[in-house]
């Protein structure tokens, strides 16, 4: 006997990355920013006046639209905020599947897309990528209702051209949502696209080029008739005053962004560079975090890892088992890292 519907019962639900309570652990595993986020932002939380808990929050986060709006060359009108990026993914879902309305998407990728298919009870076409992870041309073909492509790419953190999105957008009949969850740690985004497409959204986080993955914030830009279609059935105030405020003086501070950025590009470069020496195979990062091959299955490494104190993501699946993810730390954590690695013996 179950209350849930057959879907639900049969779901297994999405596995985040652990959040161990102990501070010790070196926490590589779920591409969190290791540096604080932008003094404005504390500023905003300390001085936080309980009038704005007191009322509910602005239901559109009007002041939140115009700042994100300046800064990306678009219209306030062509931003949904949403609780975390991943509440525009499912937003999304709901908005654009059915049983008989796909979702498609290339994988590897981020591992809750399949999940949101199963809770809508929707068909997920499964495109892989190949070895280089180019766009694959079969991605047009899906008649799917929602098509969504990771960019940079999670967990391979590769990059496709923008050209190749306005490409796959012109020929797509449904929704393209591009998620650029990493794309403050690339060369180029897709904003450009919504000038010249109707149907393409694009997710924006706060969790990684921001430092703000526990405040819970992110966004959409789209053609204004998606906004308003997504805004339709958000809860009324999805993001709350807290959220709001301090996302707005977060990405007003520009100067605090692009240093923040830079540290982690620089790092990243170093880490890559090690893991190589070590016979890892990386391929060039786009994001916070790199792709690790191993000669053979990771599992074991990924084990002896957490013993030591430091987290990883491993996924045991065929395309990822000889591989590890590894978020871009502080020099010292990624150093730690490497110095474990070479106490294994590599
Ligand atoms: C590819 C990708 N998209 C979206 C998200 C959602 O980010 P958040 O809900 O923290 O804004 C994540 C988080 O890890 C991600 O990896």
């Amino acid at each position: 006997m179950t209350y849930f519907r057959d879907n639900i019962e049969k779901l297994d639900g999405y596995v985040p990355g652990e959040q161990p309570a102990d501070a010790d652990v070196i926490k590589l595993n779920t591409n969190e920013n290791p540096y604080p986020p932008s003094p404005r932002v504390i500023d905003v939380l300390r001085n936080i006046n309980p009038e704005k808990l007191r009322k509910y929050p602005q239901p559109f986060g009007d002041e939140f639209r115009t700042a994100a709006a300046k800064i990306h060359g678009v219209s306030p009108e062509n931003i949904i905020c949403t609780n975390g990026g991943d509440e525009l993914l499912s937003l999304c879902v709901r908005a654009f599947c059915a049983a008989d309305r796909a979702l498609a998407y290339p994988v590897p990728t981020y591992s809750l897309y399949p999940v949101l298919a199963k809770i809508e009870n929707c068909p997920a076409v499964e495109i892989p990528f190949d070895e280089q992870f180019n766009l694959p041309a079969k991605l047009a073909k899906t008649h799917a209702a929602l098509t969504i492509v990771c960019n940079p790419n999670a967990p391979s953190a590769t990059f496709v051209p923008i050209n190749e999105l306005a490409s796959l957008a012109d020929e797509l009949n449904g929704v393209l949502l591009i998620d650029e969850a990493y794309a403050d740690f690339a060369e180029d985004n897709a904003i450009r696209l919504i000038k010249d497409f109707d149907n393409v959204i694009i997710l924006r986080s706060l969790s990684k080029g921001y430092s703000l993955a526990g405040l819970r914030f992110g966004y959409g830009i789209a053609d204004r008739n998606l906004i308003n279609g997504l805004i339709k059935i958000k809860d009324s105030y999805n993001a709350d005053a807290i959220a709001l405020a301090a996302a707005k003086a977060a990405v007003e501070d520009r100067r605090y962004f692009s240093d923040n950025i830079e540290k982690i590009k620089a790092e990243r470069n170093r880490l890559t560079e090690n893991l190589r020496k070590l016979g890892f195979k990386v391929a060039r990062s786009h994001t916070n975090f790199v792709q690790a091959q191993w000669r053979s299955d990771a599992q074991e490494l990924y084990e002896k890892l957490k013993s030591a104190g430091i987290l990883v993501r491993y996924w045991k699946s065929p395309q990822l088992a000889d591989k590890l993810r590894i978020t871009v730390g502080t020099a010292r954590q990624n150093d730690r890292l490497i110095e474990q690695l070479k106490n294994f013996g590599f």
